[in-house]
């Protein structure tokens, strides 16, 4: 099966000013990422705050430009179209985003909301848009009688609702969810995940998830992508990347508790914008991503980057502990201590 979404060595810079410097310098969010997913299956994409997650699904989606590397997506490259996709691209990528009360217009009804990729992308008329919309909404355990409400008018789970109801009314190829249930609490939470791979089954929909909470991902993902300091350190079936993490820092990763308060998490990332980890030149590229915080750092690892080696169970590791697991011989036994 040919992948519906084939990112080679994506890169993603910003131009950032730090401190009292006026000239801006780049700052590079996403460093040589390459992923794919394939028709109608989820990938799922975890990393601390700052790992350069939602600077990857925006390239997808062609919000920022990608400074270089490739996104072919049904054959065609996006890379190159920079933030200028043509309609037919756009109709087939569809987005649903953190915050449900800042992403919905106030001022649109629900029926213009899910409505509007209908008008703008269909000749339907208003009465085939209001049909289709009832329609929409009914996937989304939502009724005809909240067409003419407002956003402020519905909880955080129901925007949310509503927002998935909008990025299906095409059905497209790829949805994009960039932390969906983040800001939502626990119970509304497994409500919209399990909605989401409903749907997802029934439509046969690919979904790129973004979540930092891992045993969410594991439980909606085909496979499972890690991201660290921009870079992809380990990916592979989600079952064995949940139950076998082969990446030091996924391992870490699994311990963590997710920050649940999303009022914490919006301060935290508005702290992170306002100053931009940005690494000393000397370390931009020299060795690995993780070698400061690593337990199981070696010599090689501060002077090498550690390419992708293949892992026991499918999948890679960017990590020098899996260099010899291809012949069969080597450093696993580290890693699982
Ligand atoms: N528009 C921008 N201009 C400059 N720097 C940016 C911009 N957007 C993001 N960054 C920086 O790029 C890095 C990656 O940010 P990104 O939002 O992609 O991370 P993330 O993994 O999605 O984090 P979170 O989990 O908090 O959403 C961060 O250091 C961030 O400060
Ligand atoms: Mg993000």
């Amino acid at each position: 099966m040919s992948a519906l979404l084939e990112i080679r060595d994506l890169w993603v810079t910003y131009q950032v000013r730090s401190g009292l410097q006026l000239r801006r310098r780049p700052f590079h969010a996403v460093k040589g990422a390459s992923l794919s997913i394939q028709p109608g299956q989820t990938l799922g994409i975890v990393g601390e705050s700052g790992s350069g997650k939602s600077s990857l699904a925006n390239a997808v989606l062609g919000l920022v430009p990608a400074s270089s590397g490739s996104i072919h997506f049904d054959g065609q490259d996006l890379a190159t179209m920079k933030t200028h996709y043509p309609e037919a691209v756009r109709e087939q990528i569809q987005a649903v985003f953190q915050d449900p009360f800042s992403s919905l217009n106030p001022s649109m009804t629900v029926e213009q909301i899910v409505g509007e990729p209908l008008r703008v992308h269909t000749t339907m008329s208003r009465e085939e848009r209001r049909a289709r919309v009832v329609e929409l909404l009914e996937l989304v355990s939502l009724s005809a009688e909240h067409l003419h409400r407002h956003p402020h008018q519905f909880s955080g789970g129901q925007r949310q609702r509503i927002a998935i109801a909008s990025a299906l009314a095409l059905t497209p190829k790829l949805i994009v969810l960039d932390e969906p249930v983040s800001a939502l609490d626990v119970s509304t939470q497994n409500q919209i995940i399990n909605l989401l791979y409903e749907r997802r089954d029934a439509l046969g929909i690919a979904y790129l998830l973004i979540a930092h909470d891992l045993a969410l991902v594991h439980h909606i993902s085909e496979r499972i992508a890690v991201m660290y300091l921009g870079h992809v350190v380990e990916e592979g079936p989600s079952d064995r990347v949940y139950h076998a993490p082969a990446h030091p820092y996924t391992k870490v990763l699994l311990e963590a508790v997710p920050l649940l308060d999303p009022a914490a998490q919006r301060a935290r990332r508005a702290a992170r914008k306002a100053a931009p980890i940005i690494d000393a030149p000397r370390e931009v590229s020299v060795g690995c991503p993780y070698k400061n915080r690593c337990p199981l750092v070696m010599d090689r690892c501060r002077s090498e980057m550690p390419p992708a080696y293949p892992v026991e169970g499918g999948g890679v590791a960017n990590c020098f502990l899996h260099a010899g697991a291809e012949q069969g011989k080597g450093r696993m036994e580290i890693a699982a201590g």
